[in-house]
This record gives C-alpha cells, sequence and structure tokens, in this order.
C-alpha cells in the first residue's frame, strides 16, 4: 500500500525582516512531497534549511505563508484536527517534558484531550503506551518525573506521548540528535516499529544525517535553503546521489575506511531571502550562468525520483556522479 496520507502542497513560509534593513527570510520556498501509507519519509538538510519550519505546519502548530496541508487527497483539515492526526516529537526530550509532571500525567493529557478515554480506563492505556516504547514494567514510571530518567528514557516518553493521541502520523524532528550515540539506533528502530505496530500510518523522520536516514527511511527528500532540490527511494538517492548539493552530504559523511579527512564540509546555510535561480548556485562547482537566474528544471532520475538541476539536465552532473 503505498497511496499517500497527508500532502504539502507548494507550500511557502515567510518570515518576516527583523529590521527595515534586512531582507525577509523565505524559510520554505514552494515545497511539495507527500507522505504515503505504510513508509517512512526522511527530511534530510542542514541547519537552517527550513526542517523544522516544515514540520511545525505539517503538525498544525504554524501556518504556512501560502501552500497547504492535505489530508488522504481531499481534506485540508482544521488545525485542531491536523494537531491530533500528526503527532510531533521533538528534538530536545528534555526541553519537551515539563519537569512538574508525573510522567503518568504527561502520558494521560492526549487521551483525555483528544481521544477522550473514560477515566477509569486511563490507567491501563498508559501503561500500555509506557510499554509499548519499551519503558517496562509501564507502572514502574508512571510516578516518575522527567529528572529522574535518562534522555532515550525521556524520549521514549515523549515518544508515548505522541502515540497517545492515536496519531496517524508522527513526524519526528531530529529525535536521536540529543541522545547519546550509543542509544540512537534503538530509539530509530523503536520509531520504525512504533509505526508498525501501534496504528500510525507514515511518519516524516527529519535528520541532517544521511547515514541515520540509511536505517529507517525507505524515501528520501534533500532540502537546500528551503528547496526540495533532490527525492527517491533512500537506496536510490544514497548510492548515486545526482544533486551536487546531496554529492556534498555524502563526501561530508566521516568515513573510516576512507585516509584522508572528508573531503568537503557542510556548514550551515543561510536561508533564502530571494526565489530567482537556484538556492545552491553560489556554492556549486557546476553552477553555470543560467543557474542564477533561472529556477532550476525538474528532471526525472533514472533509478526513480527527481532532481531539480541544471548541470543534472545538461547531463554535467551524472559524469560526476558516475566518478563518485
Ligand atoms: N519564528 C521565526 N522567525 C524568523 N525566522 C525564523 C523563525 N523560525 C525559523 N526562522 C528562520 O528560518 C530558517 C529555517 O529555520 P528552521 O528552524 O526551519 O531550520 P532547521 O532546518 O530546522 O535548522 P536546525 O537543523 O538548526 O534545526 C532559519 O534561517 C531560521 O532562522
Ligand atoms: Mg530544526
Amino acid at each position: 500500500m503505498t497511496n499517500t496520507i497527508l500532502s504539502a502542497d507548494n507550500l511557502v513560509k515567510r518570515f518576516a525582516p527583523k529590521t527595515r534593513l534586512d531582507a525577509p527570510v523565505i524559510a520554505v520556498n514552494n515545497v511539495s512531497f507527500g507522505l504515503r501509507n505504510g513508509e517512512v519519509t526522511a527530511l534530510i538538510g542542514e541547519s537552517g534549511s527550513g526542517k523544522t519550519t516544515i514540520a511545525r505546519i505539517l503538525t498544525g502548530l504554524d501556518q504556512p505563508t501560502s501552500g497547504t496541508v492535505v489530508w488522504e487527497n481531499s481534506a485540508e483539515l482544521s488545525r485542531k484536527a491536523l494537531q491530533q492526526r500528526v503527532q510531533m516529537v521533538f528534538q530536545d526530550p528534555f526541553a519537551a517534558l515539563n519537569p512538574m509532571n508525573l510522567i503518568g500525567y504527561t502520558v494521560s493529557r492526549p487521551l483525555i484531550n483528544y481521544r477522550r478515554i473514560a477515566r477509569a480506563q486511563v490507567n491501563d492505556e498508559v501503561i500500555r503506551l509506557l510499554e509499548a516504547v519499551q519503558l517496562t514494567p509501564g507502572s514502574a514510571y508512571i510516578s516518575k518525573r522527567p529528572y529522574e530518567l535518562s534522555g532515550g528514557q525521556r524520549q521514549r516518553v515523549v515518544i508515548a506521548r505522541a502515540l497517545a493521541a492515536s496519531p496517524q502520523v508522527i513526524v519526528a524532528d531530529e529525535p536521536v540528535s540529543m541522545l547519546d550515540v550509543s542509544i540512537r539506533s534503538e530509539i530509530l528502530r523503536l520509531l520504525r516499529s512504533v509505526m508498525e505496530n501501534q496504528g500510525v500510518q507514515s511518519m516524516l523522520y527529519i535528520t541532517h544525517d544521511l547515514l541515520s536516514a540509511q536505517l529507517v527511511a525507505d524515501q528520501v527528500l534533500v532540502l537546500y535553503r528551503g528547496h526540495i532540490v533532490e527525492r527517491g527511494e533512500t537506496g536510490e538517492i544514497l548510492q548515486h546521489p545526482l544533486h551536487p548539493y546531496t554529492q556534498l552530504l555524502m563526501d561530508s559523511i566521516p568515513n573510516p575506511w576512507r585516509r584522508q579527512e572528508p573531503r568537503r564540509r557542510v556548514s550551515q546555510t543561510t536561508p533564502s531571502t530571494s526565489s530567482h535561480g537556484c538556492p545552491y548556485a553560489p556554492h556549486c562547482p557546476l553552477a553555470a550562468k543560467q543557474c542564477w537566474s533561472l529556477p532550476a528544471p525538474v528532471v526525472d532520475r533514472p533509478g526513480g525520483g527527481k532532481v531539480a538541476c541544471f548541470a543534472v539536465h545538461d547531463g554535467r552532473a551524472v559524469e560526476q556522479a558516475r566518478n563518485h
């Protein structure tokens, strides 16, 4: 089953300039994608590329400047309905939990707010949810406060709270980047398994780390300065990156088998202030005159998916990819 559950259609998010001398920030620039039933989609981009802005729009926390979030190819939902159906797992499990509240109370709130579960059943459901995220026995965690838990356990509580709303989609915004390296893959596997076992139909996994996307994602969207520059099946994109920016991301992955340091490093991006030309042109080794002034053409990738690039369109980037 690969029908689309949730679509982002031509999303634009423009932030007002801070001073009269600044230009407005276009954090998200005409972004469209669909989250498909049974699949994890990874949204990959460096710091400042617009990932959290997209997450906040998808979960109904913010409104786009223009564009829509559409449910199952038809309905445009109210913010409240979107917030229940699309739950967010935040990057920082320390900030995401109110330190004053008991874990049982935290996980019970969505049961009462969104699902209106009878009070007599709330306790059993909280225990079931805690055990679904492998906090066992659940009863041992109900009366704890966040400071008594490790970072990984807190993130499990955040996931249990998201599941409590009975969402159809989870948006996980860099859910492991603040956790100890030793437990990252465990939490990613948990996210993948809750999607398969707890009725979650689709997931958007946000990361700046291509390799972690390989662990969980079926599809990949590569975001650069608010633009999706390449998309396709995870294996295809990682093995045959065509866009010069995706190639840079691949080059930047530290490889213990490579003798020298990564050839190039990815730095934080400044957001787009103009909608003309390719956003990557100022850094692109293959940039030609047209790249500065015209929007990049969207080309079908040979192995499926799409890439927005003049150099791919003209056949110059394919050669580079072969030598990659
Ligand atoms: N509320 C806001 N007001 C003004 N500018 C904002 C606001 N939120 C985000 N931005 C700007 O929009 C751009 C994208 O921000 P966003 O937080 O979406 O990036 P990100 O990809 O999630 O980055 P990171 O990996 O660091 O979390 C940034 O330049 C940011 O400064
Ligand atoms: Mg972010």
